[in-house]
């Protein structure tokens, strides 16, 4: 036997600020039939003024931690790239926010695949038996950092968080056995593409330029076209990968959990690797693109609405800067706290 996670409870937190498409549209050269035809989006939620990132993660931890019956965890695990500040992690302030000040906390920086980063993370503490309890949320205030001037960026991200509880459990063979179970994984990376979904000022390389940053590169920056391309090849490679590791076909997934980046991409993804529209999970039109929250946030708001039954199979994967990508599989398990 070795040692396995399983999720033991979800949550979620959207701020209360709802932007419409119309909100945007009179505001930029764009319409809601554009926002609604290219990216399947209709609304996002942007946190208010003074709320941050760490405000976010915290509540949709609360409702992680509430939903797996626990008052307490022993490490906490933020997928992020809009931190509070550049130094240090948010993180901490999210577990000193949960009164788990003393506890290992740190942030997992994979832009929109960080959640299933930090998921894997999370995993390796748990099987090197570092902790019994791992909080794994992903959260962003991507509003902070959208190019007002941008059309093709400003429409397409929102703010928002999700959360899970991992908890030990005993697996045999490759820890993908049994409800709850989370793993094995696929991940990888490419900095060649480090351009293709950027900020590009306020790091070290910018600051050792000795020039003030261009207008405008304090903001996010996408090159649309090509991440669309490369987020459908990547995904559905490592979603291949993931499923010959666990030994499944994808006639065995009940639930294709992807990141939401656009719904063209979902219904792209789920075609290519033969899984039916209808077990794909989408929420983009309500929220956006919420990053690191997304995979997270899909799947509360899914349990929430009762649409899964406990040894459902679900399939997580994720694309995003770096770039990065990564896929896992989840058994949904019997939650005792919804
Ligand atoms: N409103 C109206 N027109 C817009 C617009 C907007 N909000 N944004 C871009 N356009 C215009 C462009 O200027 C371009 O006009 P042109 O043909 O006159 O030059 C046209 O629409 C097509 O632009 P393009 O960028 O090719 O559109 P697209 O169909 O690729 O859709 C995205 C743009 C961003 C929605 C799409 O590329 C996408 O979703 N990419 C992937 C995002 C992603 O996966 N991210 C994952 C990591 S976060």
């Amino acid at each position: 036997m070795t040692r396995s996670a399983r999720l033991a409870g979800i949550g979620s937190f959207l701020p209360s600020c709802l932007v419409p498409n119309a909100q945007l549209a009179a505001r930029m050269d764009t319409s809601d039939e554009w926002i609604r035809t290219r990216t399947g989006i209709r609304q996002r939620y942007f946190a208010e003024p003074g709320t941050t990132t760490s405000d976010l993660a915290a509540e949709a931890g609360a409702r992680a931690m509430k939903s797996a019956g626990l008052a307490e965890v022993d490490a906490v695990v933020l997928a992020t790239t809009t931190p509070d500040r550049p130094c240090p992690a948010t993180a901490p302030v999210v577990a000193a926010k949960l009164g788990l000040a003393g506890r290992p906390a740190f942030d997992v920086q994979a832009v929109c695949t960080g959640f299933v980063y930090a998921l894997a993370t999370a995993c390796g503490l748990l099987a090197m038996g570092c902790v019994d309890t791992v909080l794994v949320i992903g959260a962003e205030t991507f509003s902070t950092i959208l190019n007002p001037a941008d059309r093709a960026t400003s429409v397409i991200f929102g703010d928002g968080a999700g959360a899970m509880v991992l908890r030990s459990g005993q697996a045999a063979g490759n820890g993908a056995v049994g409800n709850g179970a989370v793993g094995p994984f696929d991940l990888g990376s490419d900095g060649t593409g480090q351009d293709l979904i950027t900020v590009r000022a306020g790091g070290a390389e910018q600051r050792r330029s000795g020039s003030a940053p261009a207008p405008g590169d304090e903001y996010f920056s996408m090159a649309g076209r090509e991440v669309f391309r490369q987020a459908v090849e990547h995904m559905a490679q490592s979603a291949r990968a993931v499923l010959g590791q666990v030994g499944w076909q994808a006639g065995d997934i009940d639930w294709l959990a992807c990141h939401q980046a656009n719904l063209r991409i979902l219904v792209r993804l789920a075609d290519v690797l033969g899984i039916p529209e209808a077990r794909v999970l989408a929420n983009i039109a309500e929220v956006g693109n919420t990053s690191a929250a997304s995979i997270p946030l899909a799947i509360d708001q899914a349990y929430r609405a009762g649409r899964f039954k406990a040894g459902d199979r679900l399939l997580l994967s994720a694309f995003g800067g770096g770039l990065t990508w990564g896929s896992t599989v989840l058994t949904w398990p019997d939650l005792t706290h919804p």
